[in-house]
């Protein structure tokens, strides 16, 4: 039985934000059943960065995403995040497909953001605020834009170049590159840099906002000034992880925010346990982690589109005579 190999190009032609956002939705859905298993990832450090090893099990789907973080890689002109992803049978264990998963990751992270928006923020939201204009930047314009009428996307970058880069990509919207104090400015902001202290000033925040960070997603990472979590309803995509790594991580060590003080898991407000927003006024924030369950989902959709689809390139790991030759076994399943 052959394993697809699919590389960056053949996932670029089978993810649409669409089906990414419905899956990943469903997943959350899935895990907040009780009918999803994700242990949490493991982190391995290294001097320029880390991996994490992402294993999930969802409803006929298992695999297990191996990804970096090398917050230098930009400068060496490689991507900050890179990922690679073992799609399995969870009924045999047999490896179905191995596939690049740089796009599958940043299409699920943007997807699981704007659905916290579609839950928290205010339906009438109509401008996004992006702080960071890297990779992450451009499937969260894509994914706000899937689900909200924006008017107007104002982005920030310390490099103008990845901002106007950014703004060039999407010519079918108004993206303006503006402060930070300006992109904070909006109905909802995403925030989506590599930074390790907090530049997110609670001052600037307008009642009302809905606050996606994102960024922070290791341990010692921060973006938002702690007096935003406090007045904040916080929702997190995964308690353990979330104090582990994410926006709350550095808080909760300093003492300045406690665990109570999260108000409840995605899940638990798309599936109706908790509430959402508690007004207009209120400001409320996403925590994203970014959770094994939604790139498995991800993965899901990409395996079955280019089985119905056909023409991919596969290998037979389990045939011995291809063993010391693994060029010559490349086939395609027709
Ligand atoms: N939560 C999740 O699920 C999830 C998923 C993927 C990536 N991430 C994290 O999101 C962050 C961004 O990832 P990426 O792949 O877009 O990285 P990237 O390196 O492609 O882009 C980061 C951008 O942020 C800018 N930046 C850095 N510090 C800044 C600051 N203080 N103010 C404004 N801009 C600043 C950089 O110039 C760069 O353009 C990383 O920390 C990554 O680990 C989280």
């Amino acid at each position: 039985m052959p394993t697809l190999l699919l590389s960056k190009n053949d996932i670029k032609g089978l993810l649409s934000m669409p089906a990414v956002i419905e899956a990943v939705e469903q997943a959350i859905r899935e895990h907040a059943a009780g009918h999803a298993r994700m242990p949490h990832k493991v982190y391995l450090d290294t001097e320029s960065g880390d991996f994490r090893a992402m294993p999930a099990l969802l409803l006929g789907a298992a695999g297990v995403k191996w990804v970096c973080a090398y917050p230098g890689n930009p400068a060496k002109g490689l991507p900050n995040v890179m990922a690679t992803l073992i799609y399995s049978d969870p009924g045999t264990g047999y490896p179905l497909a191995i596939m690049d998963a740089m796009d599958i990751t940043a299409y699920r992270t943007g997807a699981t953001a704007a659905i916290a928006s579609k839950y928290l923020a205010r339906r009438d939201s109509a401008t996004l605020g992006l702080i960071g204009a890297g990779q992450q930047a451009y499937t969260q314009l894509m994914a706000h834009a899937e689900l909200f009428r924006l008017k107007k996307i104002k982005v920030f970058d310390i490099l103008p170049a990845a901002a106007e880069r950014l703004a060039r990509a999407f010519p079918q919207h108004q993206v303006e590159f503006c402060s930070l104090q300006e992109a904070a400015q909006a109905d909802i902001v995403c925030t989506l840099t590599t930074a390790r202290k907090p530049f997110l000033k609670r001052q600037w925040i307008l009642a009302g906002t809905h606050i996606n960070a994102v960024g922070a997603d290791a341990p010692g990472k921060q973006e938002l000034e702690p007096e935003i979590l406090k007045e904040a309803t916080v929702v997190v995509d995964d308690i353990k992880q979330a104090v582990a790594g994410g926006e709350v991580n550095v808080p909760i060590t300093q003492g300045v925010f406690k665990v109570e003080q999260i108000h409840a898991t995605l899940g638990e407000i798309i599936t109706g346990q908790k509430p959402g927003r508690k007004d207009r006024n209120s400001i409320t924030v996403f925590d994203s982690t970014g959770l094994a369950i939604e790139d498995i989902a991800v993965a899901r959709i990409v395996y079955e589109k280019a089985i119905a689809a056909g023409g991919y390139q596969s290998i037979n790991f389990m045939d011995e005579s291809a063993s010391g030759a693994p060029a010559k076994n490349l086939g395609s399943i027709p």
